[in-house]
């Protein structure tokens, strides 16, 4: 006999979820009712009459505290009337795995465990996000609403008699006071497996790879940084595509991601770059513990900046079956993402959508059928296949234009700058500053925005013959009014927009768990091709002496150098 145990607790301080869920250590997680609190919330934002025999996907990234935080839910749903459970085989979906399962089911929503591209093990961060019915983040009414819940709490429901085989493909069954409790452990990579197989030509990319009598086979090199996508990339690229085991790194997934930030960018990935760098491979790419970012590398280490690489996704979309079949019916990128895409979208004719950081805020436009492809210079890149970004699908998309234009990774990027013009894009990150001083420094932006002082001013910064003046056009801290639905966001960062129309933004980072970080995003436009392949660290330069000197950013944080730049 399965009993319902109605627990008695108490609410805990700071459960609201951030950008992207609740991200906090692992110790604070490990607290004793902590999990239990959040996830009675997250169940209890299920409308009653939704919640009763519903369906839910769970899943996580395998970071340490995962298998015990899915028994827990396990634990609560069976408690709380959930019809049925469909977690991966030992815990493990990417995020894009979780999106398309919610979908694919027709499930209510999902429970996803993980805390994204920060470091996991005993030490590091854990996660917990809900996402809804259409596969996507849930909205802030819905966060807002877990939040304002996680302060009230007196109890939650649990069945502590239950526990599960979370290793075995198949179902399980409970009978629970006049009610079925299933529990279905599936394959976690099939179903997106499948999925990539309907979006993109395979036997163009297993020609690519093999090579041709005319071609040579194509070399590269995958990394997943001991996250979650080992398996994803061994079944796709390895079984499926036929390449050789030698073309993917860092597969087995760890609890702590070999110790290591699984944060594909030039820092955190730096072992690949210098792989690259060597010249045996044609192309590089890096996903985080979730598998929902990716960077994109050419040969030598070429960078392709996540502002470009989805603006040359969305410019070679005909190589993309998936895009041929659904057409591109309009593309959006978050507000400090370079504007190359807008470019694109200008040129093709479809509309071009700027929404604040955060990938729920895509979920309506596509929804609506008015956004196929989108992305983040966080180094996010999807399209409506899903509701999350998909790093995975990002590499796919890469290897189909490289099979169809027959160009390296490099040449591609020159010929889309000589089509367009160049954005240089450089974003800084001072991780982990002391927070009073990193609010301070953002209440200064915003009133300096709101009294418009420096509209109109004209700005030099860089030294030498490397000096540049900027005219102040306008200053504003970002504000969103969804088309779809008419909700008003406020407050998503600080921009100084310049007469040419290079940009400085401000925000502060929704995805830390400890301190502040504050991103300092710059941009320029090159129309002249001669200066293309200048070094945007270079050409940025002035702009970033302005933005610090503006922002009085080493006064405030005492910081003289960013932790990361990418
Ligand atoms: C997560 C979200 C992204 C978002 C990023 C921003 O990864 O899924 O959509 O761009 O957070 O993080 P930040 O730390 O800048 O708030
Ligand atoms: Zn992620």
């Amino acid at each position: 006999m399965v009993t319902v145990t109605l627990q008695d607790t108490s609410p805990f301080d700071g459960q609201k979820p951030g950008t992207s869920g609740l991200r906090k250590a692992v110790k604070v997680f490990q607290q004793h009712h902590y999990t239990e609190n959040f996830v009675q919330c997250i169940i209890d934002s299920i409308p009653a009459e939704k919640r009763r025999g519903c369906t839910l996907v769970v899943g996580g990234d395998g970071r340490f505290f995962m298998r015990e935080a899915v028994l827990i839910i396990v634990r609560m749903a069976a408690a709380n009337e959930i019809g049925q459970l469909v977690i991966g085989q030992g815990g493990i979906f990417s995020t894009p795995a979780v999106s398309c399962i919610i979908r694919k089911m027709k499930a209510t929503g999902g429970i996803l465990l993980t805390a994204s591209h920060n470091p996991g093990g005993p030490d590091g961060d854990f996660g917990i996000k809900y996402n809804i019915e259409n596969g996507g983040p849930a909205p802030e009414a819905i966060t807002n609403e877990i939040f304002s819940k996680t302060k009230t709490i007196k109890s939650y429901k649990i069945c502590h008699d239950i526990t599960v085989d979370l290793d075995t493909i198949g179902s399980q069954s409970w009978e629970i006071e006049g009610h079925t409790f299933t529990v279905m452990i599936r394959d976690s990579v099939e179903d997106y497996t499948l999925l990539m197989k309907e979006i993109f030509d395979f036997d163009l990319l297993k020609t690519l790879i093999a090579g041709t009598e005319g071609q040579a086979p194509f070399k590269f090199i995958a990394s997943a940084m001991h996250g979650v996508t080992g398996p994803y990339l061994k079944r796709i690229l390895c079984q499926e595509l036929g390449a050789p085991e030698s073309y993917t790194l860092k597969c087995e997934p760890k609890e702590d991601f070999g110790g290591h930030h699984p944060d594909p960018n030039q820092t955190y990935a730096s072992d690949l770059v210098e792989m690259l760098k060597k010249g045996e491979h044609q192309l590089g790419a890096a996903f985080d513990g979730d598998g929902d970012r990716n960077m994109i590398l050419g040969q030598n280490g070429f960078f392709v900046t996540p502002s470009d690489s989805v603006a040359v996704i969305a410019d070679n979309a005909t190589c993309i079956p998936y895009f041929v079949k659904t057409g591109l019916k309009g593309v959006a990128r978050s507000m400090p993402t370079s504007a190359a895409i807008d470019r694109v979208g200008q040129k093709l004719g479809v509309e071009c959508f700027e929404v604040p950081t955060g990938w729920k805020f895509f979920g309506n436009l596509m929804d609506a059928q008015r956004l196929s492809l989108c992305g983040e210079e966080s180094f996010g890149t999807g399209s409506d296949h899903i509701r999350e970004k998909d790093g995975v699908w990002a590499f796919l998309a890469w290897l189909s234009i490289i099979a169809s234009k027959k160009m390296s990774v490099q040449d591609i990027l020159k010929d889309f700058w000589k089509k367009y013009g160049r954005g240089f894009f450089v974003r800084c990150d001072y991780e982990n500053v002391e927070a009073e001083g990193a609010k301070k420094m953002i209440e200064l932006l915003r009133q300096t925005a709101k009294d418009e002082s420096l509209v109109n001013k004209s700005l030099t910064g860089g030294s030498g013959q490397d000096q540049k003046t900027y005219q102040v056009k306008s200053m504003d801290d970002f504000s969103y009014t969804d088309p779809i639905d008419g909700i008003v966001t406020e407050k998503q960062g600080v921009r100084m927009i310049f007469t040419d129309g290079s940009r400085v933004i401000f925000r502060l980072s929704g995805t830390g768990s400890a301190g502040a970080t504050i991103r300092v995003y710059v941009e320029s436009y090159e129309p002249d091709e001669s200066k293309h392949l200048l070094d945007a660290q270079i050409v940025l330069k002035p702009l970033l002496d302005i933005a610090l000197k503006v922002s009085k950013l080493q006064e405030f944080t005492g910081r003289e150098i960013p932790t990361v730049i990418t």
